[in-house]
């Protein structure tokens, strides 16, 4: 899983920076942010002071962080300055930085809740970036982790393709994760509390080949 492979990260992330520019995007993907996590971010919004400080790692234009009804927002990602010329009256209140998760600017124990949505698998580094939001993660804090997972078989065509037949590949995202190796990776660093699917398409012929969509409520280890 672990390739480290900064050109091609940087490849996947040219493609996603045309994605975002297309026209009515931004409405569509806010549409998915809302109503897949709104639930589970309201519920946890419910038990956090007014001035709970939340950081939400590559945030995009959609920034799920906002979904909070409390708090003082951080949003983080390296393509912040394309999104700040693209959609600088449509992106929230809060502080932003253009920067990758594997290296924040923050010092440790400094946020009470840390976001990821939809993002660790296009990272050019998806452990690392994991230890990176558990340092800056306070004790007691909360880390929600957002992610597509693939069936096994899936997952392992994927990484053949990624590896063998690059001119197959699925540009915007370097990693597959499976339900299984999110877990394994997640839980050397972070308590598990919650794992809830939050959607997965069930109206084709063959459903259980589909990616899923789950979230992770996790405690700081
Ligand atoms: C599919 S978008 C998801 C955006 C948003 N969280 C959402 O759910 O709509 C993936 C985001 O991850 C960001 N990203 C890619 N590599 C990253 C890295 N190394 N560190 C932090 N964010 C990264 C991309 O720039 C992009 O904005």
């Amino acid at each position: 899983m672990q390739n480290n492979d900064k050109k091609r990260w940087q490849v996947a992330q040219i493609k996603e920076n045309g994605f975002w520019k297309r026209d009515g995007v931004l409405d569509s993907q806010i549409q998915r942010v809302m109503t897949r996590y709104a639930p589970v971010i309201a519920d946890i919004s419910k038990n956090l002071p007014t001035n709970a400080t939340i950081l939400d790692v590559g945030c995009g234009p959609t920034c799920a962080g906002q979904l909070f009804d409390v708090g003082l927002k951080t949003y983080l990602d390296p393509l912040m300055d394309s999104y700040l010329l693209k959609y600088q009256d449509r992106l929230p209140e809060g502080e932003k930085i253009c920067a990758t998760a594997e290296q924040m600017p923050f010092p440790d124990n400094n946020f009470d809740v840390v976001l990821c949505v939809n993002a660790l698998d296009h990272m050019h580094n998806p452990l690392k970036a994991l230890s990176e939001m558990h340092r800056v993660l306070k004790k007691e804090g909360v880390f929600i982790l957002g992610i597509f997972t693939h069936p096994k078989l899936i997952a392992f065509a994927r990484s053949v393709i990624e590896k063998w037949l690059p001119f197959f590949k699925e540009e915007a995202h370097p990693y597959s994760f499976t339900v299984d190796s999110i877990k394994e990776a997640l839980i050397k660093l972070f308590l598990i509390e919650q794992e809830i699917k939050v959607f997965r398409k069930n109206t084709s012929l063959f459903p259980s080949l589909h990616r899923e969509d789950w979230m992770f409520v996790c405690k700081k280890k």
